[in-house]
């Protein structure tokens, strides 16, 4: 025997060889065979490596998945100015291992105080793109006081720490990727219009002309660095109150905008309680109203175990075309009745009750497609009548869609953050607060500009949506946690995804995946996309979605098929129950990292 022998090995190299052949032990017994690097400590997913760098260095640091979660919203609102800011706002489920309780926080926006009902409305037409781009679209930013919050609440680490990876990346500046061309490209003279939009996010070419600067251009924020060192020393006082305040009201009067001092002083985040479910066997936690997406989630769910009760597959039409159907009628009752239930009678209960999902389900002709127009909303059930359009839209939604953020995030003693966040639409309403740097939403849009009217992402809502003073927008954020079937308290699956109206499909298809298809979660994530949103009445399939023999199975059903080239981008980690090791998975559809501690 040589001097390699395991006998021989140092005790320490030894331990480690045990270790590792433990690991690979762990990992054979697992179910599944997992894709994705395994990690025993922490996990997390994020569309941008500087995220999930700094959700990493606050784990290493001995921070928990919120402190994580917190410094990563903060780095992407500085290198993801196209998707999420701290002028914009969202949804987080916070899950505590040690009491088996989650919270869920809502930090969306909110409509100013002076917003009318009709304020995108001249001449009884809705004004395209008032509700998108400038003063007019924004809505009282949420951000800050959300991520403060949750880091009060639920933290670990002192402020300093959390806000200094993202202050010291507005420093460095973001090096312009495809991503961001791509995107910028579709809000090109939006950015154009305006003075500091310009100045930071577009370059000039040799003529003197605003442009899209060029992969790996560096875009420097010192004025956002201020205005996050600002949030830093003092909390949410220096962004809701004090200079930055201000520049922000002036900036958005000077405009013609209606964002007061008081709109920004009186901000206050919701706490709403988790809507819940389940799905084959597994607890579902997700985002309840002014979120559509959680009800959406969970009546399609709810309905596919009940017409599929021997499990669901992809592969195969007459399953798609269930799913489909489904969909379709979820998105009926979310234009009918989602809303704020602060503001209007949102009947959540009943929407996601037993019952509903089977009638839901009953409704269904499994050999044939319903029409949209068939499915109307009457009157009934809606809140003043209902005055939703029989006349599809002829918009066409903007194809990628993937202008918001996820994170999920599972530390190692097994609490989990889901969190989306947005400034709505690429750049949001590509304004700038002078000398902020914060660039604001134009989540004004995700009200019904006139019940009945789609919006940016063609979708119909209706009067329980109409604009209101210090309402929320709906929306289709949908972060969820699914939980183990072995012990309901433990987060099994942390997932979400951008995408506008397609959230909802994007979550329920990683569900999907993994309990059906037992999938890993980078497969899952990675899959093809199917998706229906009721109107326009179109399935949309992307491009690795469905094989074409399927294609045409569906067409034979009455279905009218569009290939969109892709959606979305879902960041999700999973914890195998039988093994406790973790697995992320960030979308290759965006430019993110999934990183872990071993
Ligand atoms: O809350 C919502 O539903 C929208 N503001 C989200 C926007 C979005 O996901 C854009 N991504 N394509």
């Amino acid at each position: 025997m040589n001097d390699t022998s395991f006998e021989k090995q140092a005790p320490r190299t030894r331990a480690k060889v045990l270790e590792a052949a433990a690991l690979v032990v762990l990992m054979l017994v697992a179910g599944v065979a997992q894709a994705a690097r395994p990690y025993r400590g922490g996990a997390v997913a994020t569309a941008y490596p500087p995220a999930s760098e700094a959700a990493l260095k606050m784990l290493e640091r001995g921070g928990n998945a919120v402190d994580a979660a917190v410094a990563a919203a903060f780095v992407a609102a500085v290198v993801g100015p196209y998707h999420s800011g701290v002028g914009g706002g969202g949804f987080a489920l916070v899950h505590d291992a040690k009491t088996g309780t989650t919270r869920v926080l809502d930090f969306r926006e909110v409509a100013p105080k002076a917003a009318t009902r009709d304020m995108f409305v001249r001449d009884g037409k809705v004004v395209p793109g008032l509700s998108t781009d400038g003063v007019l679209s924004v809505a009282v930013p949420g951000a800050v006081a959300g991520y403060l919050e949750l880091l009060e609440k639920h933290g670990t680490l002192p402020r300093a720490v959390v806000l200094a990876p993202a202050i010291e990346a507005a420093k460095k500046g973001l090096w312009v990727t495809p991503r961001y061309r791509a995107l910028a490209e579709g809000r090109l003279e939006c950015l154009r219009k305006d003075p500091e939009a310009r100045r930071i996010f577009l370059t000039k070419n040799e003529q003197g002309e605003a442009i899209i600067p060029p992969v790996g251009h560096l875009v420097r924020q010192p004025d956002l660095a201020r205005t996050l060192t600002a949030v830093s020393k003092s909390g949410a006082k220096g962004f809701y109150a004090g200079s930055v305040a201000k520049d922000i009201v002036d900036t958005v009067k000077a405009g013609g905008g209606i964002v007061t001092l008081e709109d920004l002083s009186s901000y206050k985040t919701r706490e709403r309680q988790a809507l819940e479910g389940s799905y084959r066997g597994h607890r579902i936690l997700t985002m309840p109203p002014p979120s559509a997406g959680g009800v959406a989630v969970l009546q399609v769910l709810g309905a596919m175990e009940q017409l599929r009760p021997q499990g669901f597959t992809w592969r195969e039409p007459d399953s798609v075309h269930l799913y489909v159907e489904a969909l379709r009628r979820a998105y009926v009752d979310r234009a009918k009745y989602l809303g704020d239930p602060d503001f209007a009678d949102v009947p959540t209960q009943r929407l996601i009750s037993k019952g509903h999902i089977a009638d839901l389900a009953g409704s269904i002709d499994p050999k044939k497609a319903t029409s949209s127009l068939a499915l109307l909303p009457q009157a009934a059930g809606t809140q003043q009548g209902s005055t939703l359009t029989d006349k599809p839209t002829t918009l066409t939604p903007e194809p990628e869609r993937k202008n918001t953020t996820h994170i999920s995030i599972v530390d190692k003693q097994g609490n989990a953050v889901a969190l989306t966040t947005t400034v709505n639409y690429s750049f949001g309403s590509c304004v700038v607060a002078k000398g902020t740097g914060v660039l604001l939403n134009d989540e004004m849009d995700d009200f019904a500009a006139q019940p009945g009217v789609p919006n940016a992402y063609g979708l119909v809502t209706g009067e329980p949506n109409a604009v209101h003073p210090g309402k929320v927008p709906q929306s289709s954020m949908s972060p969820t946690l699914v939980f183990s079937k072995e012990d309901p308290k433990k987060v099994m699956l942390a997932v979400g995804s951008p995408g506008g109206s397609t959230i909802p499909t994007t979550v329920i298809q990683v569900i999907s995946n993994v309990v059906d298809g037992g999938m890993d979660v980078v497969r899952a994530v990675n899959e093809g996309r199917v998706h229906h949103q009721y109107l326009p009445d179109e399935l949309w399939v992307d491009r690795w979605g469905l094989e074409p023999a399927t294609l045409s199975a569906l067409e034979a059903k009455g279905h009218k098929v569009r290939r969109v080239e892709q959606w979305g981008d879902a960041e999700a980690v999973f914890v195998d129950p039988k093994t406790g090791l973790r697995f992320a998975a960030s979308d290759p559809r965006n430019e993110g990292v999934s990183l872990g501690q071993d």
